[in-house]
């Protein structure tokens, strides 16, 4: 007989969702965001209203999603879930949108790659709540004028300064940074997450994996898992030794770099002797896209003091050769 394996919610990519937080309270960090969000959507319910339009933006994994989902069960209302890229053509937003119930949540993530005529319907559905299509082509094309449902857009993006201004100022209800994390948020996050996967760990070794998850949530759940599998492998608990070992094995260093991080500033430094060098020259050198340097790699970089950026280009700090050159051998 097959061994099939016994797949549970915990086993599948689920478990993102399961240690996702379902309420204000479990949602840690992010003080002033969550205290503006609490007002405009409270105010907006009592009122009977859709909330007005609100734009998330930050680095990768600091909650984006998970705030959304928030906002629309504070709102009591469904959300439907899109991305910039998923929408190819002006009839896939006007299907979402003709399909939105009165004061429903709209979700798209990564708003920063709609295409400039999708923007273009999507301005008058923001300001005017009514979609203009055009029927027919040359001399006969006309316009119709439909009246959509009051619906409320949350848009969320690594790059605001790639969204136009005009598309910026529609989000009248407000535009929201998040900010890294500190490590006791994260260490408060992890506890949870360790409760939720009934992972027994102590606390001080939660603070270890909190200093080395670059600031952020999905990083510092992503470890604890993986220090969940070693331990499970090996039949032990999760002590430091094996706390270490998953640090050692994915080349995670004391500040929480990995590779790809070292290796950017390890570029700037050998090869551009500290910079300044420009962002597609490091992305050549180090074989990563130019976006993912630009919204994954620097930002916890120039937070951390490491690199900075200048208008001739990247600039590596005097800690950067400090850590790099201790950081040898890893
Ligand atoms: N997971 C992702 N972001 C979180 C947050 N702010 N609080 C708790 N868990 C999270």
């Amino acid at each position: 007989m097959t061994d099939t394996p016994n797949f549970t919610k915990d086993s599948a990519s689920n478990l993102d969702q399961t240690l996702r937080p379902h309420s204000w309270d479990e949602y840690i960090g992010q003080k002033k965001t969550k205290e503006n969000l609490r007002i405009l959507l409270t105010a907006a319910k009592q009122r009977g209203h859709a909330a007005e339009h609100i734009l998330l933006y930050g680095p990768p994994g600091l909650g984006k999603t998970t705030l959304a989902h928030l906002i629309s069960k504070t709102l009591g209302t469904n959300m439907r879930v899109t991305s910039g890229p998923a929408i190819e053509r002006v009839g896939d937003l006007a299907a979402i949108l003709t399909n939105l119930s009165p004061g429903d949540v709209l979700f798209i993530d990564e708003i920063h790659r709609l295409s400039k005529s999708i923007e273009e319907v999507l301005y008058p559905a923001m300001e005017s709540g009514v979609l203009d299509i055009i029927i027919g082509k040359g001399p006969s094309a006309r316009t119709v004028q439909l009246e959509l449902p009051p619906f409320t857009l949350v848009a969320a993006t690594t790059r605001i300064s790639l969204l136009s201004s005009p598309l910026r100022s529609r989000f009248s209800g407000g535009t929201f940074r998040l900010e890294f994390y500190s490590e006791s948020e994260i260490a408060e996050i992890l506890k949870r997450s360790a409760s939720l996967l009934e992972a027994s760990i102590t606390d001080e070794l939660l603070t270890d994996i909190a200093r080395r998850c670059r600031a952020t949530p999905r990083t510092a759940n992503y470890l604890l898992k993986r220090c969940r599998d070693l331990a499970q492998l090996e039949n032990g608990p999760i002590n430091t030794d094996v706390v270490e070992r998953t640090f050692a094995l994915l080349e995670i260093d004391e500040l929480g770099l990995g590779a790809p991080d070292r290796a950017v500033l390890e570029v700037i430094i050998h090869k551009f002797s500290g910079g300044p060098v420009g962002l597609n020259t490091i992305a050549a050198a180090t074989g990563e896209e130019q976006a993912t340097i630009e919204d994954v790699i620097e930002p916890y970089l120039i937070r951390q003091g490491l690199l900075e950026r200048t208008p001739r280009g990247r600039v590596a700090s005097a800690e950067a050769y400090g850590h790099i050159q201790n950081a040898v051998g890893l």
